[in-house]
């Protein structure tokens, strides 16, 4: 027999940051940059926190701490996986190859165009692969950029050539073509067009109703308004003159 406590069932967890902290250590200066310590927070399915703070506080390594191109200094990211919960901050680098490609999206304002591939092959694969037929996958990619405003003389051409604002639509529309469980967002309408913003922000929306868990920084947090659960301010870390005797060689 079934017996329901509740009526509504609770959002899953995604992600449990527990006491990160991150610092770059400045060799040449002798120095110790901190660039965020002690971020603790908790994020479900469907959740999107808007990360705040001004110029330098910490926002971009933060994401980025959290995609582990960057390593933290102390702390715990627990991350919910379908199979189990994995400490991003000490996972194994086979472990987040594999996140990256299943699970775990980051979207930032910089297309890493790589030569001599086409806009709707680079944006088509992501489901390449995760298993789609090629035909299928393209004409999914090419539906994409469509919507995002790329002009179809510019689906088999090479990115490397397209303007800021273009590279950046194949960007986002490769970034989002798959959902994940986790997105990671930095300032990704920055140089966008309103319509592409607009693309954006609905395709956002969907993901969010499907369940995807995201953490944004957005140039335009107005353009998010609708979307933002919970918000997340990053103080920027002056230090003292004396933190300098501290540093560790
Ligand atoms: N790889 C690095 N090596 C050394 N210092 C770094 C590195 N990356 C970032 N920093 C420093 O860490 C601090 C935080 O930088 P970060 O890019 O996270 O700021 P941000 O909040 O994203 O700022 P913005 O709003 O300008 O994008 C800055 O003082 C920056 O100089
Ligand atoms: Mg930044």
């Amino acid at each position: 027999m079934n017996i329901h406590t509740s009526a509504m069932p609770s959002p899953a967890p995604v992600l449990r940051v527990e006491g990160l902290s991150k610092q770059f250590e400045m060799h040449h200066l002798k120095r110790t940059l901190f660039a965020f310590e002690n971020i603790g927070f908790e994020l479900n399915e469907g959740e999107f926190i808007l990360l705040k703070g001004e110029n330098g506080a910490g926002k971009s390594t933060l994401l980025r701490t959290l995609y582990r191109s960057y390593l933290p200094r102390a702390g715990h990211a627990y991350y919910h996986t379908r199979e189990g919960v994995i400490d991003l901050a000490a996972a194994a680098d086979v472990d987040i190859a594999l996140l990256r490609r299943r699970e775990i999206g980051f979207v930032t304002q910089f297309l890493n165009a790589r030569p001599r591939v086409a806009a709707d092959e680079i944006v088509a694969e992501p489901l390449r692969l995760a298993g789609t037929p090629r035909a299928e996958a393209l004409s999914e990619a090419r539906r994409w950029l469509a919507a995002f405003g790329v002009k179809p003389q510019l689906w088999p051409a090479y990115p490397s050539t397209f303007s800021g604002g273009e590279q950046q639509k194949v960007n986002l529309a490769r970034a989002l073509i798959l959902p994940q469980r986790l997105l990671l967002l930095d300032e990704p309408t920055a140089s966008l067009d309103r319509s592409a913003r607009r693309a954006l922000v609905g395709r956002l929306a969907e993901l969010k109703a499907s369940g995807v868990a995201m953490i944004g920084v957005f140039h335009h947090p107005e353009d998010v308004a609708g979307l933002i659960d919970r918000e997340i301010q990053l103080e920027t870390i002056r230090i003292a003159d004396e933190a300098e005797e501290d540093v560790v060689e």
